[in-house]
């Protein structure tokens, strides 16, 4: 059986609309108008135990209202929502007990305490046995360097000392399933990739399901096989990682800046995306002609003033799942 499972969730925030100036307002007050946004419309995913899922989609898309209704914080206006077998607006402490969240952009430790005090009020709330506690704390202290800041007041930790304190905490209790959201926001590359690594093998280990929001490509290729993504409150792809990477993961898009109007390109292999002024925009895959020479051919007609070279966006991938470069695959785990 799904550990999550949700059935055609919908979700509708109501707002209200104020009518202009002072009559408005009194109108407003004496017969309320309501507006309502669907934020999730009809989404229906089963998450088996142990996976490791990308929960994506543009600003706005509604995974943040998803995750919130998974943990039982909103209420969903309509379908049907089963983690570990219970409804989460329902037995919402229960559910915590077996669940754990990080967000990227906030902590959960007490601000003025030292890190290794929180933890033991945490091993108090979640009535967590010594024997695991002391395991999970040796664990986690090895695998993220809790030692050097364990003393130390949370308000005085850099960035990323506090992002990886915020997850030991979330995983003290053993949860079943844990929630990222934008788990490595702000951090640099080597901060992220220990992160990436405990993660990995606190799944390995521990057999934790992980469900991700980011909008960090790298994160979801290091730590996730599985992708969903949604669009509008609806769901575009539900399957694996490695389909996504092996179609767009060797795109490259290259932005050019001539000192004069650009010229069209012919170069086998190479799309121009756009042609605008001295502005161009290509296309090429880095199998079939490496940067450096696109670069040399490039600047052997027209000297460059400024270059950048990108790799697929989770927006563009979105654009080329709407033209039909990738269906939406069966979820991999549906049956149950
Ligand atoms: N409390 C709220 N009241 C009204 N509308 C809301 C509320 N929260 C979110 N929305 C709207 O619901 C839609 C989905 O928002 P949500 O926060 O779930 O998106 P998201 O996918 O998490 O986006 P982001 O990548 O920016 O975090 C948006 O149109 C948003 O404006
Ligand atoms: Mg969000």
């Amino acid at each position: 059986m799904a550990i999550i499972e949700t059935e055609a969730l919908t979700k509708e925030y109501r707002l209200n609309v104020r009518a202009k100036g002072i009559f408005g307002a009194v109108k407003s007050l004496l017969i309320p108008e309501y507006r309502y946004v669907r934020a999730v419309d009809g989404i229906d995913f089963a998450i088996e135990k142990g996976e490791t899922v990308g929960f994506i989609g543009p600003n706005g898309a509604g995974k943040s209202t998803t995750v919130k209704m998974l943990t039982g914080i909103l209420m969903p206006t309509s379908g049907r929502i089963e983690v570990c077998g219970m409804n989460p607006a329902k037995d919402r402490k229960r559910i915590a007990a077996r669940m754990g969240v990080v967000f990227g952009q906030k902590t959960q430790l007490w601000w003025d305490l030292p890190v290794g005090d929180t933890y033991e009020l945490l091993r108090h709330i979640y009535r967590i046995p010594k024997a695991v506690y002391d395991r999970n704390l040796e664990m986690f202290g090895d695998l993220l360097g809790l030692q050097e800041f364990i003393r130390t007041p949370v308000r005085q930790l850099s960035l990323g000392q506090k992002m990886r304190a915020d997850i030991a905490a979330a995983l003290l209790h053993d949860p079943e399933i844990i929630f990222f959201d934008e788990p490595t926001i702000g951090l640099d590359v080597v901060a992220k990739e220990k992160i990436r690594e405990f993660l990995r093998s606190v799944n390995r280990e521990k057999n934790t399901t992980m469900l991700f929001t980011t909008h960090d490509m790298d994160d979801l290729e290091q730590t996730c096989k599985r992708l969903i993504i949604i669009d509008h409150g609806s769901k575009v792809y539900d399957g694996t990682m490695e389909a996504i990477k092996s179609r767009y993961g060797k795109d490259r898009f290259l932005a050019v800046e001539f000192a004069e109007k650009a010229e069209p390109v012919y170069i086998p292999g190479v799309e121009t995306v756009e042609r605008e002024g001295s502005k161009l925009r290509l296309r090429f895959s880095k199998d079939d002609i490496p940067v450096s020479q696109l670069i040399a051919r490039l600047s052997q007609t027209q000297a460059i003033v400024d270059l950048t070279v990108q790799e697929p966006d989770i927006e563009s991938i979105i654009r080329e799942i709407y033209l039909g470069g990738i269906r939406v695959e069966p979820s991999l785990s549906g049956v149950s």
